[in-house]
């Protein structure tokens, strides 16, 4: 077993250490802010993530996991050192990698000889050198493990992941950091760095290519009166497309996709590459927000102008607490701009700092004297809600579910009307 530092402990930082400390390892996660580590020493998450809460207690128990805001204590003893700090959007829309940097160059001096350092982040190809360079040792190796965890999932894929895959110089290096995860079993892929960080934003692009497309073809299946559920089940029963991430929505969010998304564009655009379908994929899930807006704005006479709507659903998507990027929000701000009033409900959020947005404690108390009623995120125990009482407290009875979660008949029985976007064939 080996002796594991983990710098930063934010979604990735946090599985990560949590997830390798349950595998044996002796890990010792590293935050500069010491009220977070004292939380995590109190065996308390600072974030909402499924399952990670008890694997977080059982390895301090073990003795296996501790947390310090003191950087030296983390890696003197470390043989790896994992960074899993973020790395923001710039504003040209490349990744900022001045964190990363000011970890490598912080922690330079305190690594013992032999220590390999492993980028977690998320970071532009060519990012493996700018950290060694930062660091300026030979005796420090550095390698590139991206990770695919999905937050509400991420023990989950900790534990039972599509793949590992591991970037550096020679197959002796990254083998080291892949025998680290020498108890999970799944396919396990040993790259150069540049190969490692280019998988990560590649996946990520396709996956948001794949959703926006998914969010085409629904408005066209609408468009022209099919039902984009069944149109989308009948595409995912080819196994070439599969089934899965085929929901459409409202658009697609997160702290990843938007930023990935952008940053694989500003990487293409430095090495002279044309990236078209990443950029049209990007338009589009603008256009997705503005749509949900737009056909509320019609199914209530033409204009949002004095009305009052109550949304289901803030964060980016369901089983996370996390409202970053959130496609939510996004149309709740064009709601807003075109004069409506939103009043939300989120299980997981209870404030949010917008003009025109409250939100409210229950899914009842959003409805109260609402003129329509809008479904943002997929959370399943909307499915439960009670539709007559929600349309009792509702004065208009206009319902859009841009997640597919609501009982449609139910509610349409109950005195629901779910506007058609059927259009007439312009030529
Ligand atoms: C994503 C990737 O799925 C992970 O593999 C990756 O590790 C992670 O980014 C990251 O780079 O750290 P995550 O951001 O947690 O994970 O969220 P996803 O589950 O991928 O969802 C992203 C967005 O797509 C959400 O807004 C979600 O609602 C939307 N989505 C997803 C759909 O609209 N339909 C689907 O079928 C699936």
């Amino acid at each position: 077993m080996s002796k594991i530092a983990v710098i930063g402990t934010g979604y990735v930082g946090l599985t990560t250490s949590i997830g390798l400390a349950s595998l044996g390892h002796e890990v010792i996660g590293y935050d500069l802010d010491p009220a977070k580590v004292e939380m995590l020493q109190a065996g308390k998450l600072p974030i909402h993530e499924p399952g990670l809460g008890e694997i977080l207690i059982a390895g301090i128990k073990s003795g296996n996991l501790q947390s310090t805001s003191d950087l030296s204590e983390a890696v003197a003893d470390a043989d790896f050192v994992f960074t899993c700090v973020p790395t923001p959007q710039d504003d040209d829309g490349s990744a900022d990698l001045s964190y990363v940097i000011s970890a490598s160059v912080a922690m330079k001096d305190l690594l013992k000889p032999g220590a390999i350092v492993v980028t977690k982040s998320t970071v532009p190809v060519g990012s493996a050198q700018v950290v060694e360079n930062a660091i300026g040792r030979s005796d420090i190796e550095v390698a590139s493990n991206p990770e695919f965890l999905r937050e509400g999932a991420a023990v989950h894929d900790f534990k039972h992941p599509d793949r590992i895959v591991v970037g550096a110089r020679s197959t002796e290096i990254s083998q080291k950091v892949m025998d680290l995860y020498s108890q999970i079993d799944c396919p396990k892929l040993l790259t150069s760095q540049e190969t490692a960080e280019l998988i990560k934003y590649a996946s990520n692009s396709f996956l948001a290519i794949k959703l926006s497309y998914v969010n085409d073809v629904a408005v066209l299946s609408e468009a022209v009166g099919a039902d984009p559920f069944e149109v989308l089940q009948g595409m995912g029963l080819d196994t070439r497309i599969g089934n899965r991430f085929l929901e459409p929505g409202p658009g697609w969010g997160g702290s990843c996709f938007p930023k990935d998304t952008k940053a694989l564009e500003s990487i293409a655009k430095s090495f002279g590459v044309d990236l078209p379908l990443i950029t049209a994929a990007i338009a589009s899930n603008e256009i997705s927000h503005k749509r949900v807006a737009d056909r509320l704005a019609k199914a209530l006479g033409g204009s949002l102008n004095g009305k009052t709507i109550a949304v289901l659903g803030l964060t980016f998507k369901a089983n996370t607490d996390d409202t970053r990027e959130s496609p939510a929000i996004a149309v709740i701000e064009h709601l807003i701009k075109g004069g409506g009033e939103v009043v939300a409900y989120d299980p997981m959020v209870s404030s949010y700092d917008l003009a025109g947005l409250t939100v409210a404690p229950s899914p009842v108390a959003a409805a109260n004297g609402a003129d329509a009623l809008v479904v943002l995120t997929e959370w399943s125990e909307f499915s439960e809600i009670d539709c007559a009482e929600m349309l009792a407290a509702m004065t208009g009875s206009v319902v859009i579910d841009t997640r597919n979660v609501l009982n449609k008949s139910l509610w349409q029985s109950a005195g629901a009307t779910f506007p058609s976007s059927e259009t007439k064939r312009v030529v």
